[in-house]
């Protein structure tokens, strides 16, 4: 954790604090009574979260809990599309706008909660149709409309997991996931719209496809009209779908079984399947966004601003909001397309309350400038949240007075992939909050901060995030592997889950996340793993050995900077060229996302006697630092030769 040693500087002197307004608080759906009755019995606490689901048999068992596999609401049966939708329609819910869309060349479309349905049932026979049953894998790639909500919980309804793959992911990454998950069906789109053109989506497949797999079906949907290739497997949307009946009748499913598998970066090359399963997760996802997000469906305009790639796209724009009845903005595209305020403008027109997004977009506008949201009338928010990584002090202040004009509460939210939903984060009604803190676990859930052999640290002190108590919306597992999942979870302290963040309690106890303590980088809140970057390029012919290291940076949270050996007989002088061929070479083994920010050829690395790569002085290179003790190199020159190629280069620029 050398590296947060100055930021944790910082930190110690944040001593400001920021109540609710007492009007805020007065009508929040939290009220200062939540901790206590959550800590007097957790597991009625969580039972009566889950009774807020609609079951079509109750549950005999809250918990069965054998480190390190849990089982929550043993013996229920429920359906996720119906509580996120035929509930509502069947309580006379069914005219209220479910989705506000708007796509980035300025389409429109409102859906009521009774269009929703009747879509995902049309989508639910369609899948019929062509053969999927219960716990067949679909995976789904697609850019950020309707339709992927829509084929989401048409798989729900029907008990297929879902594997949604961001659609910035290449062929060959679609292709891993494809093979991975064993998937017998893809649901895509001919492309989407992003920074003012129309981008393909359906090439990237049928690239796929090349590769060995079962998928018999390719399901299109017609979003941009561009001329899209076709095959005897492929099937359009609008056909197929278009002709199916309205009525759908939806089977229950064990509270156990699988609802999705959601694929993430972990510290080897070969990203996990994260497999979560349906009880536990909706009834989690709905009260976190019930209570973090103080909803109140009948007046709230909620805008989560993630894709359905990842998981707050899961939990916190498709799950969460549509059981608890939301009216929320989905919007496709950039943020600067057709101009900076793009943003602003769509909270202005859609009168949005509650605005979730990603620190890196904060500070993107603070870059940008004040005049952009400033040029909107923003006085319909309410709450703002942020989530993916830790957000800088400065940034939240920003937050707070330019976009929250110091009247909205922000919740800072830390979770997971793995953890399905928010784990800790300020309650907008109750908690003063700290810029830059997460603050404290919700409700219900158990996070500790604890030293190398799992003791709490004393307040003021820092060490490992760990949760020590099973959560309902936990992961059950890494798809198809369990030793890894044990590994990788369960085994730096027994029976205790080892999030991979490191933390911090200040003097008060609230928690501070000081970002990833392994080989994982947070680039933009994502995750991307160094062994995943590394093995892209190594896959290059001109390149021998690479190490890959995260360097703060100020805008994304982490730079990847890549320093490279290349193979003999290829010549340093084609630099120029080259360093674009390979963040190309990089973008296209693994995604657009992943391309190193710098890449530095080099003619060693620094490496241990046993051959280890020792990262972080070559993070100390890449943030300009000091290289600090570099005693225990098998070759004490190395960190001079690199440090001095890297002056060179940046001399030449
Ligand atoms: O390092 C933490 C960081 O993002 C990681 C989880 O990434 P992912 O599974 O992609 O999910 C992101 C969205 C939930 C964590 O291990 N992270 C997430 N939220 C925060 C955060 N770091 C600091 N503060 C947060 N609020």
């Amino acid at each position: 954790m050398s590296q947060d040693h100055e930021s944790l500087e910082n930190l110690l002197s944040e001593d400001r604090h920021f109540s609710p307004s007492p009007e805020f608080a007065a009508e929040a759906n939290a009220q200062f009574d939540e901790y206590a009755h959550a800590n007097m019995d957790r597991l009625a606490f969580w039972e009566e979260q889950a009774g807020t689901l609609q079951w079509e048999r109750k549950w005999d068992t809250v918990l069965e809990w054998q480190a390190p596999y849990a089982k929550w609401f043993i013996g229920g049966k429920l359906n996720a599309s119906v509580n996120a939708l035929d509930r509502h329609v069947a309580e006379g819910r069914g005219d209220r706008v479910a989705f506000h869309f708007e796509g980035e060349p300025g389409d429109t479309q409102t859906i009521t909660y009774a269009e929703l349905l009747i879509q995902v049932k049309k989508a639910a026979n369609a899948l019929t149709e062509i053969g999927i049953v219960a716990g067949d894998r679909v995976a789904i790639y697609m850019p950020m409309i309707p339709e992927a909500a829509i084929a989401m919980l048409a798989c729900a309804r029907i008990g297929a997991p879902h594997s949604v793959v961001f659609g910035g992911f290449s062929a060959d990454a679609l292709l891993s996931r494809i093979q991975d998950a064993d998937a017998k069906l893809v649901i895509t789109a001919d492309g989407g719209f992003r920074k003012g053109a129309a981008f393909a989506l359906k090439p990237a497949v049928d690239e796929a496809l090349k590769g060995a797999h079962n998928v018999e079906k390719v399901i299109v949907v017609q979003r941009t009209k561009q001329e899209t290739a076709w095959t005897d497997r492929d099937i359009w949307w609008h056909e197929l779908v278009g002709k199916q009946s309205t009525e759908h009748v939806a089977q229950n499913f064990d509270a156990e079984h699988p609802l999705f598998i959601l694929y993430t970066s972990g510290t080897t090359a070969k990203p996990k399947g994260i497999f979560h399963t349906t009880g536990g997760y909706l009834t989690q996802v709905a009260y976190t966004h019930k209570m973090v997000f103080d909803i109140k469906p009948e007046s709230d305009v909620y805008w989560c601003t993630a894709d359905v790639g990842w998981i707050t796209g899961h939990s916190y724009v498709v799950y969460g909001p549509l059981i608890n009845g939301a009216t929320q903005v989905m919007y496709e595209g950039t943020p600067d397309t057709p101009h900076k305020g793009r943003i602003f403008e769509i909270i202005e027109k859609y009168g949005v309350t509650i605005l979730y997004t990603a620190p890196t977009l904060i500070r993107t506008w603070m870059k940008w400038g004040d005049e952009f949201p400033k040029a909107h009338n923003l006085q319909s928010l309410r709450l703002l949240g942020t989530v993916g990584e830790p957000i800088n002090p400065e940034a939240w202040m920003w937050y707070r007075e330019v976009i929250g004009g110091e009247r909205c509460p922000i919740v800072d939210t830390w979770w997971q992939t793995e953890t399905g939903a928010i784990m800790i984060s300020p309650l907008p009604g109750i908690t003063a909050t700290k810029p830059g803190s997460a603050m404290r676990p919700i409700p219900g859930i158990s996070a500790k901060v604890v030293d190398d052999n799992a003791v709490p640290v004393a307040d003021g002190h820092g060490g490992y995030l760990i949760l020590d108590q099973p959560w309902p919306s936990m992961l059950r597992g890494v798809w198809g592997e369990d030793e890894r999942y044990k590994e990788t979870y369960w085994s730096r302290f027994e029976g205790i889950y080892f999030a991979g963040d490191g933390a911090k309690l200040d003097d008060e106890g609230a928690i501070w996340l000081l970002g990833r303590v392994d080989d994982v980088m947070n680039v933009s809140g994502h995750r991307i793993s160094t062994t995943e970057v590394e093995s892209a390029l190594v896959s290059h012919e001109a390149v021998a050995e690479a190490a890959v290291v995260g360097a703060a940076d100020a805008m994304t949270g982490q730079g990847i900077v890549a320093f490279v050996i290349l193979r003999s007989g290829i010549k340093h002088a084609d630099g120029e060229e080259l360093n674009t061929q390979l963040r190309n070479h990089v973008a296209k083994e693994i995604g657009a996302i992943a391309k190193p920010r710098q890449i530095l050829i080099v003619n060693e690395l620094p490496k241990t006697r046993s051959g280890k790569i020792m990262r972080r002085l070559l993070r100390d290179v890449a943030e300009d630092r000091v290289v600090g003790d570099a005693t225990t190199l098998a070759d004490p020159n190395v960190m001079k030769l690199i440090a001095a190629g890297l002056q060179s280069a940046k001399d030449e620029d």
